[in-house]
């Protein structure tokens, strides 16, 4: 299972359930790395996607609403719910996406966390823990980008003893 979020230097994701950047080529590498996979989200997030499902992905949402549908994604209310559905996938086609509580909760199964860190702090409202801090290590990183005004990095972290599910 893989973790995929864009980070600011200080954990943050978001703010009035939006994104805290736009980096097109950051978006570019979400669509490259989760095409024909499966994504999952928490509902938040899910209703914050501009057009959605994502074409070409497995749409999975996690909802605590009990009513909550939308016509082209699985919903799933529980952790034991949504494990018993990702068991119909194999492991590494499947993409945490958001946001912030779907992150928390299930950062010790991912085995790859892709983690865009830019290189700046900005006012925000909804942060994920320090990866470094919940076992993960560096395994790659990219050289500086630019783009919009904003430095990044693209980095791969790898979890050396992710959980089971
Ligand atoms: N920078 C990035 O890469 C990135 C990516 C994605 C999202 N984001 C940002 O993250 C923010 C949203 O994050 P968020 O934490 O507020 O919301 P979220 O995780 O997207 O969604 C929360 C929803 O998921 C449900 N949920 C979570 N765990 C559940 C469980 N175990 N069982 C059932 N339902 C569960 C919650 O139900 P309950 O309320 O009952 O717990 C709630 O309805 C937005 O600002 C968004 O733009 C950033």
């Amino acid at each position: 299972m893989n973790l995929i979020v864009a980070v600011a230097k200080d954990y943050a994701i978001g703010k009035d359930n939006k994104l805290l950047f736009h980096l097109p080529s950051d978006l570019a590498f979400f669509k490259q790395k989760t095409q024909n996979n499966v994504v999952v989200m928490g509902e938040k997030t899910y209703l914050s996607l501009p057009k959605r499902p994502l074409v070409n992905r497995t749409n999975i949402v996690l909802s605590a609403s009990p009513n909550f549908s939308e016509d082209g994604a699985l919903i799933v209310h529980s952790l034991k719910e949504l494990f018993k559905k990702l068991k119909e996938f194999d492991t590494d086609s499947i993409f945490i996406c958001g946001g912030a509580s779907v992150y928390n909760l299930l950062m010790d199964y991912c085995k790859t966390a892709y983690v865009t860190v830019v290189e700046k702090i900005v006012p925000a409202d909804t942060y994920i823990d320090d990866i470094e801090k919940r076992g993960f290590v560096l395994k790659e990183c990219s050289s500086l980008q630019h783009e919009n005004g904003l430095d990044f990095y693209f980095k791969t972290y790898e979890n050396l003893n992710p959980k089971e599910f």
